[in-house]
């Protein structure tokens, strides 16, 4: 993966680098029914915000960050320093080995494909192992604008229905839903406005660029906040 390190710059100094708020980790370990000693995965973990909530709702579980870039391992493995049952390291979550009692992973299952990515994770779920990931949807009708030039880059993009299919045709069982709308985006587009705002004094070219991007995004988002939506997925294999 090839990615600018003004990029880099810019997300790795972020709580997290996509929306999600605690509070969702809390209600999928609870409407999953975990407890114990687990053994957890967040695949494609980012500097690591959610290995520490699940670290705070499963004391009992291991819990295992792998994440592709190596800033972001670094910035995970330095904030969650002292945590004895976490670690992060740098991997491809495409080859997992778990056994994996969860697989967590908030945005970053779309890096491989709803069904590359569930076929792959299966062989790597202990028996009666789920999954919780969280990927972008559409609401459905007719979408104005800003929400089609927000997702012109996942052209992939499907609805709720769409996306249920997916994970079924994938071979998973859907548990549950929850849609993220509103606050979880609020949260992570204030704090890339602020790591913009930090950088743009000293930004060189290739990081007004960057910083430029990042802008737009958050300025599409400010027009259509309730239309731009992740939906949060628990499932297990059939
Ligand atoms: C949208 S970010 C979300 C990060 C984190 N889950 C969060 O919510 O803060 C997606 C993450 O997946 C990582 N990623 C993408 N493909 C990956 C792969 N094949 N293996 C491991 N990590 C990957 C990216 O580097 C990025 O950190």
């Amino acid at each position: 993966m090839e990615i600018p390190t003004e990029f880099i710059e810019l997300y790795s100094r972020l709580d997290r680098q996509g929306p999600g708020l605690p509070e969702e980790v809390r209600w999928a370990v609870t409407r999953l029914g975990l407890c114990g000693a687990l053994r957890v995965c967040d695949a494609g973990c980012g500097t690591g915000a959610d290995c520490q909530t699940l670290a705070d709702c499963l004391p009992d579980a291991r819990i295992e960050g792998i994440e592709a870039v190596p800033e972001f391992v670094e910035a995970a493995q330095a904030r969650l320093d002292g945590l004895p049952n976490v670690s992060v390291r740098r991997g491809d979550m495409a080859v997992l080995s778990g056994p994996y009692d969860l697989i967590w992973s908030a945005g970053a299952l779309y890096f491989l494909g709803v069904d590359k990515g569930l076929t792959a994770w299966r062989g790597a779920l202990a028996p009666g192992g789920a999954v919780a990931f969280s990927q972008a949807v559409l609401l459905g009708g007719e979408e104005p604008q800003a929400v089609r030039d927000f997702w012109a880059p996942e052209p992939d993009i499907t609805d709720r229905e769409g996306l249920r299919a997916q994970v079924e045709a994938a071979g998973y069982e859907v548990v549950d839903t929850r849609l993220l709308t509103g606050a979880p985006w609020a949260a992570y587009y204030g704090t890339l406005a602020a790591g913009i705002a930090a950088l743009r004094p000293e930004a060189s070219p290739a990081m007004e660029e960057v910083l430029d991007g990042a802008e737009r995004e958050i300025a599409l988002w400010q027009q259509a906040p309730e239309r731009i939506a992740y939906l949060l997925v628990l499932a297990r294999p059939r």
